[in-house]
């Protein structure tokens, strides 16, 4: 028999990483030790507390059945408080607070619980690539806001044209962004809360990156900003700011409408987080947050010595004041960043993100990940220079 996918999946390009692990595999094959600056990854192992509250729970076998699909109280009560703590976010944990399978389920999961066919869904070009599919699932239509330096990487709302607003249902933000880096201000979450209200378009920001900034320059909730939780809702990870990327632990937490669409879609396609993980992500919340700070300030050195480095070869680059990335302008002035990150792999064996995989305004740009260690930036630098990536 033969097997033929539904139509809908191509649209679906192949997914930018598993293209860099590809690209990647090939090089490897020869032999060489390629360093992997592409994925956005924590590379330092998740705090012991978290690991050991884990293995405790494993054990009790009340944890062991299929979970709740809205989270266990005691976790949404966690992250409620924490918001609080961190934001001043008040949150009520029984409405208002959804746990997840990892961000990026509930992304993919958003549009199914919002839109209708044919409605639009506005997101950021360039934005992290796994907004779209949700979109094409949900037969909805997605609108780019171009991101532009000139602007602090800060969509226009003023320039989304008015039959564009009127068809649209949602829009996506993520600061910091990936994977421009930037941060948003207060004015701009503002003006968004205003623009959604205006033209009745649901918010969803990613706020994935929340914990990691630098230079003690705390980044703000879209939720401090008054009327935003009558407009929409955060979606927050506990991937970057506790190094558990594998464990697939996440929540939305805002507008409650919201969260009950998504929780249906939820219970009718997946299931709640595996219980002693939820306990695990209470244990990262509720205790020490030092390994928050100690997290910001490993990525902060690794970002000087790569900054520094790449100056003193003479690129243009800018330190970024958040999440775990620098992007930067492709150093010869023209050359498609498909191409420039190709020749960083083959001729020094460093794999970096071309900017045009997150989207047509992300041409002429690349994106590092600062996800290994210092020593192995500095080896990055000598390599750039061995081969000549000189300006
Ligand atoms: C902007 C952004 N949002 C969400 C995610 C996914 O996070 P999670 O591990 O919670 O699915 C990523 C992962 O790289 C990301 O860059």
């Amino acid at each position: 028999m033969q097997i033929r996918p539904a139509k809908k999946l191509d649209l679906f390009p192949v997914y930018l990483f598993d293209q860099l692990d590809q690209d990647k595999a090939k090089v490897e094959a020869t032999g060489a030790d390629v360093i992997d600056l592409s994925v956005g990854d924590p590379d330092r192992e998740t705090p012991a507390h978290i690991v050991q509250a884990l293995c405790e729970a494993a054990r009790n076998p009340d944890h062991q059945h299929y979970p709740s699909y809205r989270g266990l109280p005691v976790f949404r009560k966690a992250i409620a408080d924490w918001y609080e703590q961190v934001f001043r976010v008040t949150l009520d944990p029984d409405a208002e607070v959804l746990s997840l399978i990892g961000s990026k389920g509930g992304i993919g999961h958003i549009p199914s619980a919002l839109v209708d066919p044919g409605d639009v869904v506005l997101i950021p070009d360039p934005c992290y690539p796994a907004y779209k599919p949700g979109i094409v699932l949900a037969d909805a239509k997605f609108e780019s806001m171009p991101l532009y330096e000139s602007n602090g990487y800060l969509p226009d709302l003023k320039a989304i044209p008015a039959s564009i607003c009127k068809r649209a249902k949602l829009m996506i933000l993520n600061y910091p962004q990936n994977p421009t880096a930037a941060v948003a201000t207060r004015e701009f979450f503002e003006e968004a809360v205003a623009f959604a209200e205006q033209n009745e378009i649901i918010i969803v920001h990613d706020a994935a990156y929340s914990q990691a900034y630098f230079d003690g320059e705390r980044v703000i909730s879209f939720l401090e900003v008054p009327g935003a939780k009558d407009v929409g809702i955060e979606i927050n990870s506990m991937s970057k700011t506790f190094n558990m990327s594998g464990w697939r632990v996440a929540y939305a937490v805002g507008n409650r409408r919201v969260l009950a669409a998504l929780g249906k879609v939820k219970s009718n396609v997946d299931m709640g987080v595996f219980e002693p993980i939820q306990i695990a992500a209470v244990a990262a919340l509720r205790g020490s947050q030092d390994c928050v700070t100690q997290m910001r300030s490993l990525y902060q050195g690794r970002r000087d010595v790569l900054v520094e480095g790449l100056r003193s070869l003479g690129w243009k680059v800018e330190k970024p004041k958040a999440t775990f990335f620098v992007w930067l302008p492709v150093p010869e002035k023209g050359k498609p960043s498909g191409v420039f990150a190709s020749e960083v792999l083959q001729k020094a064996h460093v794999l970096i993100t071309p900017g045009k995989g997150f989207g047509d305004c992300g041409e002429g740009y690349v994106r590092i990940a600062l996800t290994v260690e210092e020593e192995r930036f500095r080896e990055v630098i000598q390599r750039l220079k061995k081969s000549n990536f000189v300006y």
